[in-house]
């Protein structure tokens, strides 16, 4: 028996950075996204009858070129074994993944891969059980293996508060998105790491109620149809979560030298376009940009700008990723 599901990654607008709870991903504060429809991850449960498999393992799905390091596999069978256990099923599995997306481009997929997992576990246990779950509940069990692939299950906008997340309905929809590939390395520090380190800096204290307000001012202006100010509000939380990495005891930090330039370049973009892409960071050097969908000629012109700068601009829903 073989089950199959996929799930999108998100990007977030206002940051999950923080946690109240390491087990069971408490989020300090609440969070929104949107789901990038382009970057999938697929996962592929099977189980095996027969004795030649002693214990669950994973691999990388048929046809294609992808790996996950030694850690990166106990999390992913821990956080399936974990949802076998609530459903009340037993057995070993193989469990198979991939991505659509060029695993070098330096963008985290555990979102997408744990959200595709939890699907897939969904299906094993709808054929076992005759159990349907929805998208709700299982955005709220896949919070359990990655705390932000719980806002992977909706189409577009979802807000994560506590436990599981929500979709949100928000004037601003089909967006375009696209990444200014700074760095494709593997990053130093661990998004899990950095929710640990971010407690110790100073600039913590308040910054629950900082993101918690920025939410429901950002909320409030997509509603309101003012892109300029939302463009603002995402500005500031990106370098609200990235002041936190560099004021943590150790001090850690993503942005480079590349990453300054390219965000320059936008804000020039803005200044003189008085329009342009809202620009948010992760937890790493690259640059994300999100589009209204009539701002078609305007992206092609900041494509061009970069480019001439040396600097490459991944427009995610065409093929190429350069
Ligand atoms: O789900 P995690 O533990 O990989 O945390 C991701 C946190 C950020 O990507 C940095 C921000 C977010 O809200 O997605």
């Amino acid at each position: 028996m073989k089950f199959e599901a996929q799930a999108p990654s998100n990007i977030a607008l206002i940051k999950y950075m923080g946690k109240t709870d390491t087990n069971e991903n408490h989020p300090c504060n609440a969070s929104l996204s949107y789901t990038l429809k382009n970057l999938n991850s697929t996962v592929q449960i099977e189980l095996i009858h027969d004795q030649s498999l002693l214990e669950t393992k994973w691999e990388p799905l048929i046809g294609f070129n992808f790996e996950l390091n030694e850690k990166a596999q106990v999390r992913f069978i821990r956080h399936f074994e974990s949802l076998c256990k609530q459903f009340g099923i037993s057995g070993r599995y193989v469990l198979r993944s991939a991505n659509n997306f060029p695993a070098a481009c330096g963008l985290a997929s555990s979102a997408s891969s744990f959200a595709a997992l939890t699907k897939a576990a969904g299906l094993l246990l709808r054929e076992v059980k005759g159990v349907a779950l929805s998208n709700e509940k299982m955005s709220q069990l896949s919070q359990k293996g990655s705390g932000s692939s719980c806002r992977s299950f909706f189409d577009e906008w979802a807000l994560w508060k506590d436990l599981g997340a929500i979709p949100l309905e928000l004037p601003f929809t089909d967006l375009f998105h696209d990444v200014i590939t700074v760095d494709t390395g593997v990053k130093e520090i661990s998004s899990s790491e950095a929710h640990k380190r971010v407690i110790s800096s100073l600039n913590f204290v308040g910054r629950p109620e900082r993101a918690n307000k920025r939410l429901d001012v950002l909320i409030k202006t997509f509603q309101d149809k003012n892109w300029q100010s939302a463009y603002e509000t995402v500005w500031a939380e990106f370098w609200d979560m990235h002041s936190l990495f560099e004021t943590s005891q150790p001090s850690f930090g993503y942005i480079t030298e590349k990453s300054v330039k390219a965000l320059n370049l936008c804000r020039d973009f803005w200044r003189r376009e008085e329009d342009g892409p809202l620009v948010t960071m992760d937890a790493g050097p690259n640059v994300h940009l999100l589009w209204r969908n009539d701002q078609i000629q305007k992206r092609i012109r900041l494509r061009e700008m970069m480019q001439s700068r040396g600097l490459k601009l991944w427009c995610t829903d065409l093929k190429d990723h350069h």
